[in-house]
């Protein structure tokens, strides 16, 4: 079977995309520094280099071998992206760059990268399909556009094909509880919740309930994160088949308010979630939903979880 490079695998989304890549056969091997990964997310018939995508003799060595990547290192706090875009440039910008001369240098030829919705900004329309335009509203966003216009060049010019993979809100876990690794310092809504339900936390704040939206609240297109994991696996396959480049939004196209989150949520662990209303967070889309044609159409892509209290059930695995 082919040999695929996860880089980022021992991450929230990389270790699923591990598990998936495993369970359909494929031998794979990790490359990831650690820095936000855990270990105990790192799979037995996995090889581990530990490294850093900065660190471009490492990386170039980790490629000897390998059929295709899955490029899923970087970093991803939006606030923070603001804050520190120096930190952001040289590990998502100047990373990627790395990423795609080590593959030129073994001529690696398919790349499946983690592109993210916040490459669209404010949406004009909703769904967003990919030819919604790109006004990135954070530096964060800028890096994924970056990244996608880099990956357009090396296609034209060294012929590796890519598949970019814009996620929207990535969320539960490995129902068979086989990723173990809790996000660190949690920024995004789901993670904190559960802080909130295992008390880890006395609250949870909801940013802004006076959107134009049903409840006041945003409303946003929660995917599970094992279907993501699928969705790149079959862009691998399709890129190993020799397909052209591709660019493809992932999400159920459902979007859910923060508020029938929280009751989603006090329903699966029949508890009550208390809250408190804070104002709108900066840069905060009232809603953000995809259309998943393409994924559909080109991949033959499906998600299994369409259902909130489902994908929050797998919380539960880890929580
Ligand atoms: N929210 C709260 N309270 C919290 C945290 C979040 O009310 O404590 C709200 C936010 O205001 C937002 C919704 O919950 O309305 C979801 O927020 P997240 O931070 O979970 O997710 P975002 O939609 O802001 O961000 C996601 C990804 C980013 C990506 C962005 C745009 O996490 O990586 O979508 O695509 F950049």
């Amino acid at each position: 079977m082919p040999k695929v490079l996860v880089i980022g695998g021992a991450g929230y989304i990389g270790s699923h995309v591990v598990k998936a890549l495993l369970q359909s056969q494929y031998s794979v091997r990790v490359y990831d520094d650690l820095s936000s990964g855990h270990e105990i997310n790192l799979f037995a018939n996995a090889e581990f280099i530990k490294g850093d995508i900065l660190d471009y003799p490492s990386l170039n060595e980790a490629m000897k071998g390998i059929d295709a990547v899955v490029f899923l290192a970087a970093k991803k706090a939006v606030g923070e992206s603001m804050i520190n875009p120096e930190k952001y440039a040289v590990n998502n910008i100047v990373g990627s760059v790395n990423v795609l001369n080590a593959m030129a240098e073994n001529e690696v030829k398919a790349i499946v990268f983690s592109s993210s919705a916040a490459v669209y900004g404010i949406p004009q329309y909703v769904p967003m399909d990919e030819k919604h335009p790109l006004n990135p509203l954070n530096f964060y966003g800028f890096t994924k556009v970056e990244t996608e216009r880099l990956m357009q060049w090396y296609d034209a010019l060294k012929g590796i094909k890519y598949t970019s993979l814009r996620y929207f809100n990535a969320a539960g876990y490995d129902a068979d509880g086989d990723v173990k690794g809790k996000d660190k310092e949690p920024q995004n809504l789901l993670p904190i919740l559960m802080e909130v339900v295992t008390g880890k936390r006395d609250f949870l704040q909801i940013f802004g309930n006076d959107y134009d939206t049903r409840d006041g609240t945003c409303l946003r297109d929660y995917i599970h994160v094992t279907d993501l994991a699928t969705a790149h696996v079959l862009s691998i396959k399709r890129l190993l088949e020799g397909k052209e480049s591709l660019i493809v939004n992932l999400g159920t196209g459902t979007g859910t308010s923060v508020k029938e989150i929280v009751i989603a949520a006090e329903k699966v662990f029949e508890k009550n979630i208390p809250v408190k209303y804070a104002e709108r967070r900066s840069g905060d889309p009232a809603v953000l939903l995809a259309s998943n044609e393409t994924a559909r159409k080109e991949l033959g892509w499906e998600p299994k979880y369409t259902n909130i209290e489902d994908i929050i059930r797998t919380f539960a695995k880890i929580y």
